[in-house]
């Protein structure tokens, strides 16, 4: 898998570009100032450079080093600062009360590592933290815009419902829009967009 990433991001272009994510732009005045966030998947970090421009302290976790190594670049050149760590999320523990926000972002896994994924988000944000997903559905493989070949890979809100326990959603929902993100997320496309909030016990 990362060497099928690593073969992808082998190009001086930036495959998503370098522009954030809709949802995350659209999203992140409602993060605290200052949040500590995780990125996961980021691959080149357009998500997470854009965090770090806004003032938040990010971690940025992807197996690709040729995609953290453009990361870096990307944040290099933008005058900001993000860390980053290789690392397939089948060996990520997520932690414990350490995030204010964890961000996910087109993270197509197999479907017993997200859920073992999800398992972990309540339980490693910190009190208030939030989880902010965009994500593919099923339906994404009728349009050949982008996401990968696989409806298992790919996410629902009745999924994201079940799986992201101890989280309450201010929206999850499932949606057909434009996307333009560098070459490869290109059209009209079908996607899950959620954002939700740890529980406080
Ligand atoms: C579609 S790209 C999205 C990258 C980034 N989130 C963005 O929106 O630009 C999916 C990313 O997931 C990463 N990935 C896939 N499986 C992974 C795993 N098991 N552990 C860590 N990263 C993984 C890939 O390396 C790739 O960078």
């Amino acid at each position: 898998m990362k060497d099928q990433w690593n073969l992808r991001y082998s190009t001086s272009e930036y495959v998503y570009g370098t522009e954030p994510n809709d949802v995350l732009r659209e999203q992140e005045p409602q993060l605290l100032r200052g949040s500590k966030i995780l990125c996961l998947a980021d691959g080149e970090g357009r998500n997470g450079v854009f965090l770090a421009e806004r003032g938040h302290s990010v971690t940025s976790v992807d197996a690709s080093v040729i995609g953290l190594e453009k990361a870096q670049q990307l944040a290099l050149e933008r005058g900001v600062e993000i860390k980053t760590v290789v690392a397939d999320l089948a060996e990520f523990d997520l932690g414990t009360g350490q995030w204010d926000a964890i961000v996910s972002i087109f993270c197509h896994v197999p479907p017993p590592l997200r859920v073992k994924i999800h398992s972990q988000v309540s339980r490693a944000l910190r009190k208030g933290g939030v989880f902010l997903l965009e994500a593919y559905t099923p339906d994404q493989l009728q349009h050949h815009t982008g996401g990968p070949p696989f409806a298992e890979l790919m996410m629902s809100e009745t999924l994201l419902r079940s799986e992201l326990t101890g989280m309450e959603f201010e929206f999850c929902h499932e949606r057909e829009r434009e996307i333009h993100e560098g070459a490869l997320h290109n059209g009209i496309s079908s996607v899950v967009q959620c954002f939700a909030r740890r529980i406080d016990p």
